[in-house]
């Protein structure tokens, strides 16, 4: 048995490598492809049958030390803060073309390590791949300002400058989209970066990498460095002076021992945390409309997105409706290995998902809520495989309702009126997504400025474009990526007053 799973293991490993040239198994510092100076790995899983897919160096703060140093000396010496805007365009462009050109490798990578099912990797790579386009277009256009001034002799000029070295500590649920959508940015405003991605996900991001060596980068503008342990080099970051921002996707805890640790430095921090996003359907709802958002919003990427809805309002004359069509739907999800054709739903990413979103079903179930569908594991599929479930009558004390789940679970609450809803769904400390819907354009318009986060769908669960800006309010972050606003992160405003001028 143990020499068939070690067999089965190689044998993954090899499959990938021989569908894709991008897999890497050496970080990228200075332009050159390194192991970790201590020579450790570690390795790296399918979620869906636990083979071992691949091996990275598993580096400490002394390799993290070394790409702050090259990405500084390239930010300083190499003309990559000076170089025109077109020309730092013209490469992100070029970068584009190959993450297009390779879609269909960085997705198969992406499904094996993520567990993702091949459309939503392939999906993915689209996604994030509209960063790098967007921003290699807004490189062009990070204008400054002349206002105009108090006084005849001057003139008030305001500059946007790149803010220097960038590191970006990326999550494992998006293993591209993460990247991009800060490395796009970073990169078109002149910044130079090192990327931590996730220890789960480190493939993408590596064949990512690969993809920007081929583009023609110059040496030290893109280092990434691979690790299993994040703390130490996390630390690094927040105290080296030579770290000029830190840009994190992830948990509110790890955001805000981030925040915490770079305070010393008053470092520039872009911050996108947990969410606990409300979905409220109201009577005058389109059910059509709302459920199809329901499953893509619940169940894309197995609910593991900070913008999946959390906690679902169901006003009290469509409850019983609406919770029906969701459960025909539910029950015909197809579950499987990502890379199985027609596959809809995956594995989680790890035990720790897996048991945590065990746990706060059991803790509903022990709150007297009532499952209405799933609410088990699917220990026939493998180790990670949980069913997709559906709970009414949650309440309030519930982990489900008040933390977030990051599993194919829908927490269903019934409601009576809509100040009673937005009482509810604002009363939590995150403030990421929201969603409504409403045929009633006086509630729409009244209910999209009461929500209290920073991103609110109105009847439409798939808000997220490289054209928005994605952020939230209270402990869900600080600042915005994609859209114009996504460069605001990277930049310093510098304001010349030009004086005693002779007009
Ligand atoms: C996230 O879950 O953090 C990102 C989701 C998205 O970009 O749509």
């Amino acid at each position: 048995m143990l020499y068939c799973k070690s067999f089965c293991q190689k044998l993954n490993l090899h499959r990938l490598r021989s569908i894709s040239s991008l897999v890497q198994t050496k970080a990228f510092i200075d332009g050159n492809w390194v192991k970790a100076q201590n020579n450790e790995e570690f390795e790296v899983f399918n979620p869906a049958n636990g083979a071992v897919i691949g091996s990275v160096p598993n580096m400490d703060p002394k390799d993290a030390n070394q790409a702050v140093h090259a990405a500084k000396k390239a930010f300083e010496l190499s003309e990559w803060s000076k170089m025109t805007a077109k020309e730092r365009s013209s490469l992100l462009k070029k970068w584009y073309y190959l993450i297009e050109k390779n879609a269909d490798e960085l997705a198969s990578i992406m499904s094996a390590e993520s567990g993702k099912p091949i459309n939503e990797a392939r999906g993915e790579v689209t996604y994030g791949n509209a960063f790098v386009e967007w921003f290699a277009e807004e490189a062009r256009r990070i204008c400054g300002e002349v206002v105009p001034s108090p006084t005849k002799d001057r003139e008030i000029i305001v500059l946007k400058q790149p803010l220097g070295v960038a590191a970006l500590i990326t999550p494992w649920n998006f293993p591209m989209a993460m990247i991009t959508r800060k490395a796009g940015a970073a990169l078109a405003a002149g910044c130079t970066i090192i990327i931590k991605p996730a220890e789960d996900t480190p493939l993408t991001a590596l064949a990512l990498v690969k993809l920007a060596e081929q583009a023609g980068f110059p040496n030290g503008v893109i280092n990434i460095i691979t690790t299993n342990k994040a703390a130490p080099i996390g630390e690094l970051f927040c105290k080296s002076p030579d770290v000029k921002g830190i840009s994190f996707t992830g948990s509110t805890e790890v955001g805000k021992w981030l925040f915490r640790n770079s305070s010393d430095g008053i470092k520039r921090l872009s911050l996108e945390l947990g969410g606990n996003a409300p979905f409220i359907v109201f009577n005058s709802a389109n059910l059509e409309i709302a459920v199809n958002a329901a499953l893509s919003c619940k169940f894309r990427n197995c609910g593991q997105t900070c913008i999946s809805a959390n906690r679902f309002f169901l006003q009290e004359e469509i409850h019983d409706k609406f919770i029906n069509l969701l459960k025909q739907r539910v029950e015909t999800l197809k579950i499987g290995e990502g890379s199985e054709p027609g596959v809809q739903i995956g594995p989680l990413i790890n035990t720790m998902q897996f048991n945590k979103v065990n746990a706060f079903v059991e803790d509903a179930r022990l709150k007297n809520a009532n499952i209405i569908s799933g609410g088990k594991p699917l220990t026939n599929l493998g180790n990670l495989f949980y069913s997709p479930t559906i709970i009414t009558d949650v309440p309030v004390n519930a982990k489900l309702y008040t933390e977030e789940v990051f599993g194919p679970v829908v927490s269903i609450v019934k409601f009576k009126t809509e100040e009673e809803v937005i009482n509810a769904a604002n009363n939590s400390n995150r403030g990421l997504a929201g969603y409504f819907f409403s045929e009633n354009i006086q509630q729409v318009f009244r209910v999209a400025k009461l929500l209290e986060v920073g991103m609110v769908g109105v009847n439409e669960a798939l808000i997220s474009a490289a054209e928005a800006p994605f952020g939230g309010v209270k402990e869900s972050g600080i600042g915005r990526e994609g859209c114009h606003h996504g460069i605001d992160e990277y930049v310093e405003i510098k304001y010349v007053c030009m004086g005693n001028l002779k007009y």
